[in-house]
């Protein structure tokens, strides 16, 4: 299937316009589905590039006809005649070339979309594979571990597939709400995730780092803010961020009296019981507290995250405040309501939150 990779590099320039770009400024690779660094996307490629061949052919050939038409035709200066030109009418072989030349194209192009599609699901997967679910909102993606017991939002991580060292992740896509689509350029096509039904979907990143992506089916006013991040961390890495992924949130010791007692309301309170005393808690999961809320991201490890709001804003002091202050700002329409906190509640929350490491 790799035919096309010698494709000359102007191509490249001309599709640049099917790249993402990324709202963030943290180091990141440009999601290309012509810069392919997994199997599927690398497969998927040459479907493109065949597409691509079929339908500039098309558009050279049509589109050339219609200038030589304009040129060849065109009323002269010295033709005062005003007859009309020949009207021709059904011609059986203009129609049946019209008719079966665009089926057999079509033809081609499911045949072979077929083939790679059936490739791909019927590969074998290497032994390191990765269970993760994914569930769409508006407009974040919830991310859970079941292997690991590790439950987190936004970025995925998944261990790099490294020379002698294969690894995949095999995707379980599922809504919470409307139809939402997974797309990674650089790793796979598109998968929708449709409420009640699960689909499936496997990837394997042959580079570590950070690969983007983004919602691919319209699902409301913060379509366009759906960000994924998939970060692909070497086998060292990989251990590392699972080990303290499972480990319990910095900050939640003496949960079990948080809990139990009711939160005291002295104008002294702790930043975390600010944080446990406000509706925060209703819609947020800090493992091991009192918030137990399943509505929006899990925060357990809130500080591990690269960037906050599906991807919108760097995970920083300052935007982590505004965050809280007002989600509206970043994104209008979001889910998450203004709380209208006071300025004190603010630096409190902003402060607890900031010790979820
Ligand atoms: Cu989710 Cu578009």
């Amino acid at each position: 299937m790799t035919g096309f990779d010698s494709m000359p590099s102007a191509w490249n320039g001309l599709l640049a316009l099917f790249q993402i770009s990324s709202a963030t400024a943290l180091e990141h690779r440009i999601a290309d589905i012509f810069r392919p660094l997994g199997s599927p996307a690398e497969s998927e490629r040459a479907i493109a590039y065949l597409t691509f061949a079929i339908t500039g052919a098309i558009f050279i050939v049509v589109g050339g006809l219609i200038v030589y038409t304009i040129a060849r035709f065109r009323r002269r200066s010295n033709d005062h005649s005003q007859q009309e030109p020949a009207q021709v009418y059904g011609s059986n072989q203009i129609e049946v070339a019209w008719t079966v030349i665009p089926i057999l194209i079509v033809f081609v192009l499911i045949g072979v979309s077929g083939r790679v599609i059936a490739s791909l699901q019927n590969a074998s997967p290497p032994k390191k594979t990765v269970k993760v679910r994914i569930v769409g909102h508006q407009w974040w993606w919830e991310v859970h571990y079941p292997d690991y017991g590790i439950v987190t939002a936004n970025e995925i991580h998944i261990p790099a597939s490294m020379p002698g060292q294969p690894a995949a992740a095999y995707l379980t896509l599922e809504s919470q709400d409307v139809i939402h689509s997974f797309w990674l350029p650089q790793l796979s096509g598109k998968t929708d995730l449709i409420p009640n039904r699960a689909n499936y979907m496997w990837i394997d990143a042959k580079e570590p780092g950070i690969y983007l992506g983004n919602c691919a089916e319209y699902c409301g006013t913060q379509h366009a803010n759906m960000l994924l991040r998939v970060v692909a961390d070497t086998p060292e890495d990989w251990s590392k961020w699972t080990a303290s992924q499972q480990r319990a949130a910095v900050g939640s010791e003496g949960s079990q009296e948080a809990v139990l007692k009711p939160v005291a309301t002295t104008s002294e309170q702790s930043p975390r019981a600010t944080f446990e005393s406000l509706s925060c808690v209703s819609c947020h999961m800090v493992k091991g507290t009192a918030a137990l809320g399943k509505f929006g991201p899990d925060l357990t490890h809130l500080m591990s995250r690269k960037t906050i709001g599906a991807g919108v804003l760097d995970n920083n002091h300052r935007n982590l405040r505004d965050w809280i202050n007002d989600p509206h700002d970043a994104k209008p329409g979001c889910l998450m309501p203004n709380m209208k906190l006071t300025p004190k509640e603010l630096d409190s929350v902003v402060a607890y939150l900031e010790t979820l490491k």
